[in-house]
């Protein structure tokens, strides 16, 4: 008898999985600063590189997707990757914030508070790619090539996540940057800083 439910709770966590990895929407990563649109194609925000998307589906030029993270209490056109931290995923236009999804809700150290957001949004196909690690391999040879001529380079754990975006903007026309480079390496910087694993 034991052993038959066994059998049965067995089945019953594998069709479990079978069924969250047909929801699990794979995810994508914009390798440049790219616009979020709505269903009627209208710009509605802009996203960095390497921020995680959940893709929902794909019509060709326009892939849909999910955008997940967290916005400080009173400025909701902000999201960022951690509560607390300066690690910018996205802005969002006034006119879609209507539309994010609020979730947990958390306090940090200054009594700030912080909403999880999720919205669905559009973005071009041909702006994003399955592979963070090739992101994050394009910023390492942007990082190689372009801050280690003056000075000795300066490893991303050197400094916080926070310290970095003052950083790469003081370095921004010493090095060259364009804008849409300085993102990539602020995101990259920041994602391997010494306070974030
Ligand atoms: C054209 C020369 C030049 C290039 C290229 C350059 N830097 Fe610098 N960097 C400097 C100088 C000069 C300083 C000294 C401090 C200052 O003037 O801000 C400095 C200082 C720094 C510091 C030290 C800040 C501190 O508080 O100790 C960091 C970190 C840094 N640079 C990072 C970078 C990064 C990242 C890049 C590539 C995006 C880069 N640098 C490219 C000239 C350069």
């Amino acid at each position: 008898m034991k052993s038959h439910s066994l059998i049965k709770v067995v089945g019953l966590c594998s069709l479990g999985g079978v069924f969250a990895v047909l929801l699990n929407a794979s995810p994508a990563y914009p390798t440049k600063p790219t616009n979020l649109l709505d269903n009627n194609g209208n710009i509605v925000g802009m996203v960095t590189p390497a921020t995680q998307l959940d893709t929902i589906k794909s019509t060709g030029d326009l892939t849909k997707v999910r955008l997940k993270g967290w916005s400080a209490f009173g400025a909701e056109s902000v999201v960022f990757q951690k509560m607390g931290k300066r690690i910018v995923l996205a802005f969002l236009e006034e006119s879609a914030l209507p539309d994010v999804k609020k979730g947990k809700v958390k306090q940090d150290v200054y009594e700030t508070e912080w909403n999880e957001s999720s919205i669905v949004v559009w973005v071009s196909t041909s702006d994003i790619t399955s592979s963070k690690k090739d992101i994050w391999k394009n910023a390492n040879k942007l990082f190689n090539e372009r801050c280690g001529g003056c000075h000795q380079p300066h490893p991303a754990h050197e400094f916080t996540a926070n310290q970095w975006p003052n950083i790469v903007n003081a370095m921004k026309d010493r090095a060259g940057l364009t804008t849409d480079e300085k993102w990539l390496l602020t995101k990259y910087m920041q994602n391997h800083a010494k306070d974030i694993k």
